[in-house]
């Protein structure tokens, strides 16, 4: 690493649970696959090239993937591909993993997890991961579950056996994570949210804050894009600020969200190694008060 280089601890750390992360992340979902990510038919993407931009991240200083083991294309898993590239772990490594929705080996989506089907969705990342525990596990909450009690239930059960160290929850409202911290300790929430997010999503980040919860935005760059990813159409706004600042949109977007408060952590996904870096360098970018409004009012 060049000296002067930005590096993830320029973002500063948070702590999960007893576990410290940088606050600028890597997701792996965009790795087993170009274009769009959780279809059947998704294109794999060259292994090299995913392996390569794993080992970057690291190199950057970035201690904390998200992943699943529902992130997959026909031919590579996000998992394996994390497991080849960086096993034996550093210690300092946090990988954050979760589980709930169902898809088959094929690829096809299908019914959430029941709870008793959580063991061996959190043994298939084991396995794939190749470790004897878990960092943090997400429950990923569908819309289909009225209540997750018994789903949060299982898991903290798997906690208590030691396969899992800390628990998450991904997709709620504020209701129902107090209704997963009525059964056990929750130490992060993971949910879609960035520049355009409504007063109630912007109400909730701050919520966590006051409780010492993580809040772990998804989509913070592709925004409206969501799955398919970057559009080409960007907000004016952002676009505005980003050509003062001398940075790119997808920075701009990182750096609001890094400022939003000290329990946001970001976890950009992306498969290409220019973009990895412009990720991690917007760890050092400090927007201004006026910035913060005008971008939070988009
Ligand atoms: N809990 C959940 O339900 C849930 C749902 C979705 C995602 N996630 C997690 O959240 C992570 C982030 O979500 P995401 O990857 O979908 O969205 P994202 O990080 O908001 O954006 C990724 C998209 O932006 C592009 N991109 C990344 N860095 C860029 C840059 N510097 N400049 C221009 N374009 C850039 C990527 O394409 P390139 O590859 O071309 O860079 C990709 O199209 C995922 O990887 C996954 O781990 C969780």
């Amino acid at each position: 690493m060049g000296q002067g280089q930005i590096t993830a601890a320029d973002g500063g750390t948070w702590k999960l649970g007893d576990l410290v992360v940088t606050r600028i992340g890597f997701g792996a979902m965009r790795l087993p696959q170009t274009g769009r990510a959780l279809v059947a038919d998704a294109v794999p993407r060259d292994r090299d090239a995913a392996i390569s931009v794993l080992r970057r991240a690291i190199e950057l200083g970035v201690n904390h993937i998200d992943t699943a083991a529902f992130y997959f294309s026909p031919l590579r898993s996000a998992n394996e591909l994390i497991n080849s590239a960086l096993a034996p772990y550093p210690d300092d490594l946090v990988i954050v993993t979760k589980v709930g929705p169902g898809r088959d080996p094929s690829g096809e989506w299908g019914r959430a997890a029941r709870p008793d089907q959580l063991r061996g969705q959190v043994e298939e990342n084991l396995r794939q991961l190749g470790r004897d525990h878990l960092d943090v596990v997400n429950l990923r909450v569908m819309p289909s579950m009225t209540s997750i009690a018994e789903h949060v239930g299982a898991l903290a059960e798997l906690r208590q056996a030691g396969l899992i160290r800390h628990l998450g929850v991904s997709g709620v409202t504020p209701e129902r994570l107090a209704e997963a911290q009525a059964i056990a300790p929750v130490v992060c929430v993971q949910n879609r949210y960035g520049i355009g997010a409504g007063a109630q999503e912007h109400a909730f980040v701050d919520a966590c804050g006051e409780q010492g919860i993580a809040f772990v935005p998804y989509f913070t760059i592709a925004g409206a894009g969501g799955g398919a990813g970057v559009t080409g159409t960007e907000n004016a706004d952002v676009l505005a600020v980003a050509r003062a600042r001398g940075a790119t949109a997808a920075q701009i977007r990182l750096a609001w969200a890094l400022q939003r408060g000290p329990q946001v952590l970001v976890i950009p996904g992306t498969g290409d190694l220019g973009h990895l870096a412009a990720n991690v360098a917007a760890a050092a970018l400090r927007l201004t008060g006026d910035e913060m409004i005008r971008l939070t009012s988009v």
